[in-house]
């Protein structure tokens, strides 16, 4: 009888404890629209109080991987990176949002920069088979893991080339304070881990996960390297 009405108050703080993370993901998921649309001006900002400061040094680190010339950026958000990775490369990005495109082209013309970017979804890129030598994605929304996402990846790049995913997860040692911020700063979801690869793998590309370290932070990326052809994007005789 004990037994029973324990494991009824278990079931029940475990379905309220994963109602509240459904709630708060909810929430987060609705915040983090926002800031790509009608507070889009405001990113900049809330992306370095996040990170202390070092939002700018984890994006770059993504760019470290890149491999060129042909630079495809996924979800440029302000175009921070484009005008950083023009210097090296030969950079385009793609956003959906027309706040951050707004944001981006500001910037862009303030650095003499023009035609790099295009409006579109990564799930459906606007881009020739074979014509990219790297795909970069930092601190992408859940489009980046669909399915795909990943086959429009492998299409679009040359073989050998590569998927750079940064900033997936940042995990922190805060003196015990990164616990009350684990929005920001978490190890991924065992699964994760296992999965993620696996999912690139699916789409065409031998996979690893890096954890490069930046002081206290270390910056978890996926980078995948093109092996094949999609399974979804068969007939691509350019592979
Ligand atoms: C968290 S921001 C990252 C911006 C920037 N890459 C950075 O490092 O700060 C995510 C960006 O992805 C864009 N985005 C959302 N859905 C997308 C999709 N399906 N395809 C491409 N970009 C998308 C958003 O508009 C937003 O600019």
């Amino acid at each position: 009888m004990i037994r029973r009405a324990q494991s009824a108050v278990n079931s029940r703080t475990k379905s309220a404890r994963a109602w509240f993370r459904r709630g708060a993901g909810r929430i987060y998921g609705w915040a983090c629209e926002r800031l790509y649309r009608e507070l889009a001006w405001s990113y900049e900002g809330v992306a370095a109080a996040v990170s202390l400061g070092r939002w700018g040094a984890w994006r770059r680190m993504a760019l470290a991987e890149a491999v060129g010339p042909r630079v495809l950026e996924l979800g440029f958000g302000t175009g921070a990176l484009l005008v950083e990775g023009s210097r090296r490369f030969q950079m385009v990005g793609l956003d959906p949002s027309p706040e951050m495109q707004r944001v981006a082209g500001r910037r862009l013309a303030a650095h003499g920069l023009q035609g790099l970017r295009v409006a579109g979804c990564a799930q459906a890129l606007p881009f020739a088979d074979g014509c990219m030598d790297t795909v970069l994605a930092t601190f992408p929304a859940e489009y980046i893991l669909e399915r795909a996402t990943l086959a429009e990846c492998a299409r679009v790049l040359v073989l050998g080339g590569r998927l750079v995913i940064g900033g997936l997860w940042v995990s922190a040692e805060l003196g015990g304070w990164e616990r009350w911020i684990p929005v920001f700063f978490g190890a991924p979801p065992e699964a994760g881990r296992a999965a993620w690869p696996a999912r690139l793998g699916e789409a065409g590309f031998a996979a690893r996960i890096v954890e490069p370290c930046d002081g206290r932070f270390r910056v978890g990326m996926i980078i995948g390297e093109r092996m094949r052809t999609s399974p979804c994007v068969e007939g691509d005789t350019h592979a």
